[in-house]
């Protein structure tokens, strides 16, 4: 079965709106594979500007990276799913790395997370990924096998299916230093395998799984040939719209 392939961006916090319209219009202007879904994770004041600007266009589609994991109420500062919906972002990235370290996310909010998401029809693009020492010590399947079993395992296989998975060592990110093709392969089969277990190899084989951690042009085609990799989220190379493209036609 062939699994849709996607190329996503997680710009983080960086960017002013011009300069993320200027993005997005180079890469809704430019020719794109028709079989590759683009997506954007934008900050989130400009999320309705970029939906709006991506309306009507093809396989280009905009993500927040965050929501919060209630559904409403006295939590200054925060941004609900609704209120994403209501502007028609359809996908979330839901447990980053850097929003598990930093904003101390557990697997519980990110089920929460999962959970009002799909209560909307919206995607969650769902991160994962073992820190340095796990990875040294030999842990790092079963490190990412617990944070998607916690977060992901009381879904109903019909809402599994809507998932997006995230693989994204974190010694890789921002740092230039890859997974190598086989060292995401190997993890992205492992993820693989154990949704198999859990839900069948029918939606085991559905499932898009993206590998993140400095994802260039110049390593993309390469990690993107590997059976189980679907794709990528990436952070620095999505930062300029050049260099995005040269990743979305990779595949
Ligand atoms: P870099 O591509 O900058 O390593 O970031 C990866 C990432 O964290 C995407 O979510």
């Amino acid at each position: 079965m062939s699994r849709l392939k996607i190329a996503a961006g997680n710009w983080k916090m960086n960017k002013e709106l011009e300069e993320a319209l200027d993005i997005t219009r180079t890469l809704a202007n430019s020719s794109r594979p028709t079989d590759v879904l683009t997506i954007l994770g934008a900050p989130y004041p400009f999320l309705k500007s970029l939906v709006d600007q991506t309306l009507y266009v093809d396989h280009l589609d905009i993500a927040a990276q965050n929501c919060h994991h209630k559904v409403s109420g006295a939590y200054t500062g925060e941004v609900s799913v609704d209120m994403l919906d209501s502007l028609g972002v359809q996908y979330v990235i839901v447990g980053h790395s850097e929003r598990r370290e930093y904003f101390s996310e557990t697997d519980d909010m990110l089920a929460e997370k999962v959970n009002l998401l799909l209560a909307k029809q919206m995607i969650p693009i769902f991160c994962c990924g073992e820190p340095l020492e796990i990875r040294k010590a030999g842990n790092h399947e079963s490190h990412v096998g617990s944070q998607v079993s916690n977060a992901l395992f009381h879904l109903s296989p019909e809402q599994m299916k809507e998932i997006i998975i995230a693989y994204e060592p974190i010694w890789a990110i921002g740092t230039g230093e890859t997974a190598s093709p086989e060292q995401a392969q190997e993890m992205h089969a492992s993820i693989r395998d154990l949704i198999k277990d859990q839900y069948g190899s029918e939606i085991s084989e559905m499932i898009p799984i993206l590998y993140g951690g400095s994802v260039k042009p110049s390593n993309a085609k390469e990690i993107f040939s590997q059976p189980d990799v679907d794709g990528g989220l990436v952070g620095g190379a999505s930062l300029k719209a050049d260099d995005f493209l040269e990743i979305i036609h990779s595949f």
